[in-house]
């Protein structure tokens, strides 16, 4: 196969409850409708040993450090049984979440250390790193309300979820920033506006790309 019949790598990002797995699916479709084949899938999970340490980063306590070990853990599973390959048939791969998130909530959010982060990165998946990257941004009262709905319509939340102290500032912040070194790979997206206007503006964003 040649090297142009390579895939496109395509990743979503924001804070929890910016809205972001509302329009994955619309996403998904829009690119088929441009005539690619789509794998949509996940992070921390998207292979069966992921999902399992999902399960465990998701709910169990430990240390910040254990945490970030365990997501490039999934990650490095994740991309040689699902992304490579799938970038190698031709394929995009729409990912909900990916590195960006490492360095958002272990670095940003935990205080990991942005060069222990690049080594593991660097070590899991070397070149293998989103084409784009689509923020969806909210500021804080919003992601803080959705959130406190969700809660009171009874879903459990998870332990990034139930973080306090500025945790949520500090992963924004880490994703604007990241989204500011690298204009040419993300676009950011206004998610606090009608999920129809958001859905206007992800269009855009692929016809445009
Ligand atoms: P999320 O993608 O928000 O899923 P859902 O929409 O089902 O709630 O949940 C995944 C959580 O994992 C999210 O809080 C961010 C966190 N996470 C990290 O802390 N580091 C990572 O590297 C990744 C991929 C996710």
């Amino acid at each position: 196969m040649s090297p142009s019949a390579r895939g496109r790598f395509v990743t979503l990002e924001g804070v929890d409850g910016a809205g972001k797995s509302t329009h994955v699916a619309y996403i998904a479709d829009a690119i088929r409708a441009r005539g690619h084949r789509v794998v949509t899938t996940r992070e921390p999970g998207g292979t069966p040993l992921g999902e399992a340490l999902r399960e465990l980063v998701l709910h169990r306590p430990m240390t910040h450090d254990t945490e970030t070990l365990l997501v490039f853990a999934a990650r490095r599973e994740h991309v040689e049984q699902v992304i490579r390959p799938a970038l190698a048939r031709g394929a995009w791969v729409l990912c909900d979440r990916y590195t960006d998130a490492s360095h958002a909530y272990q670095g940003g959010g935990h205080g990991v250390d942005r060069a222990r982060i690049d080594a593991l990165a660097h070590w899991v998946h070397g070149d293998c790193t989103p084409d784009l990257t689509i923020l969806f941004d909210v500021p804080l009262a919003v992601s803080r309300e959705r959130l406190a709905r969700a809660a009171g319509e009874g879903r459990a939340l998870d332990r990034f979820e139930r973080e306090e102290g500025g945790f949520a500032e500090r992963v924004r912040a880490a994703y604007l920033e990241r989204a500011g070194a690298e204009p040419a790979r993300f676009r950011i997206v206004d998610s606090t506006r009608p999920p129809a206007e958001v859905r206007a503006a992800l269009a855009g964003i692929l016809d445009a790309w």
